[in-house]
C-alpha cells in the first residue's frame, strides 16, 4: 500500500533502524524497487529525483502517476517521495502527483540564503502536508557540479551550525554530509563515524544519508547503528541495470526484443534492492 516518508522514517527512528530509498527514472525502477522491497519484506520509499523528472521531457506526472498505481499494489508500504527538488514549480507539484515528501536541496548556496529557501520551502511544504527532508554540508557529486573534495574544510556538516539550521528552518529530517559522496561506482567511501556520532547527539531530527552507493555493506550496516534514519541509494541500481543489460546484449548480438534486456536488467535491480536492504539491518516488520 502507498504510505508517506513520515510514517515509514518515524518507525525506522524507533526500532532504531533505517528506511531504504531508492531513486526511480523508468518503471522498471518502479517494478525493481518494490518486488525487491517484497522479497524481504520491508518498507521502503521510492523517490523522483528532479535530475529524473529532466530527464522524462519535465514531466512529473506520468512516471509519478505509474509510481503511485505500483505502490498501492505492493504488497509491502512504499512512500513516494521527491528528490532534490531546486525548483519551486516542482516542489508545488508534489501533493497532487501523489508525493507525500520532498527533499529541498539549496546546499549549493551559502548558509545565509541555505537557511532563507529552506524555511519558506519548509512553510510551504507543511502547509501542504508534506515532510520536508534539506541538506547542510556539501555532499559531492550531484549533476553539473565541480567534483569536490569531501574532506575539505566545510565540506562535512558541522553540528552546531546543523542545529541551528534545523530549528531555524523547521525542517522534519536532515541530509549530512559524513563522507558520502554522490554517483559513486565503487564501494569505497568510509564514514566518518565519529561526526556522525556528534551531529546524532546534537540533532533530534532523523538524519539522512545520500550517495549510499559508494559504501560496502559494512559502513552501511554502521550508518544506521550510528543514527541514519533513510538511506539513499541510486547509482548502485544504474550500476546492475546497465551491466545486466551490457552483458546480455553482448550474448545476444541479434535480439530486438526490448523486453529481454529490460528483463534482466531488472532482475538485476531487484537483486541489488534486496541486498542494500538487508545490509542495513533488520527492519520493522511490514
Ligand atoms: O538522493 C539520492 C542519493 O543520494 C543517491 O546517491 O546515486 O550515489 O547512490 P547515489
Ligand atoms: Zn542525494
Amino acid at each position: 500500500p502507498l504510505t508517506s516518508t513520515g510514517e515509514l522514517v518515524t518507525r525506522a527512528t524507533a526500532h532504531r533502524s533505517a528506511v531504504a530509498s531508492f531513486n526511480v527514472i523508468t518503471l522498471e525502477h518502479v517494478e525493481a524497487v518494490i518486488a525487491g522491497a517484497e522479497a524481504v519484506h520491508a518498507p521502503v520509499v521510492l523517490q523522483v529525483s528532479e535530475n529524473a523528472v529532466r530527464f522524462r521531457y519535465g514531466r512529473l506526472l506520468p512516471l509519478a502517476r505509474a509510481a503511485v498505481a505500483a505502490a498501492e499494489r505492493a504488497a509491502v508500504p512504499v512512500a513516494l517521495h521527491l528528490d532534490h527538488v531546486r525548483s519551486d514549480a516542482l516542489l508545488r507539484q508534489a501533493p497532487d502527483a501523489g508525493f507525500g515528501s520532498v527533499m529541498y536541496d539549496a546546499a549549493r548556496l551559502p548558509y545565509a540564503e541555505n537557511l532563507a529557501a529552506t524555511r519558506a520551502a519548509a512553510e510551504w511544504a507543511h502547509a501542504h502536508g508534506l515532510w520536508i527532508e534539506a541538506e547542510l554540508g556539501q555532499i559531492g557529486g550531484k549533476d553539473g557540479e565541480p567534483p569536490l573534495d569531501a574532506h575539505a574544510p566545510g565540506a562535512r556538516t558541522d553540528p552546531d551550525q546543523a542545529r541551528a539550521f534545523v530549528a531555524d528552518s523547521g525542517v522534519d529530517a536532515l541530509a549530512v554530509a559524513v563522507g558520502t559522496t554522490h554517483a559513486m561506482t565503487t564501494r569505497t567511501a568510509a564514514l566518518d563515524r565519529a561526526l556522525l556520532k556528534r551531529l546524532s547527539t546534537a540533532l533530534d531530527v532523523p538524519l539522512v544519508l545520500h550517495g549510499s552507493s559508494g559504501l560496502p555493506d559494512e559502513e552501511l550496516a554502521a550508518a544506521v547503528t550510528g543514527g541514519i534514519a533513510k538511506v539513499n541509494v541510486g547509482t548502485a541500481l544504474n550500476i546492475a541495470m546497465t551491466g545486466a543489460i551490457r552483458e546480455f546484449l553482448a550474448a545476444h548480438p541479434e535480439a530486438v526484443d526490448s523486453r529481454g534486456y529490460l528483463t534482466v536488467g531488472r532482475e538485476a535491480m531487484v537483486r541489488t534492492v534486496a541486498a542494500i536492504i538487508e545490509a542495513l539491518g533488520p527492519a520493522p516488520a511490514a
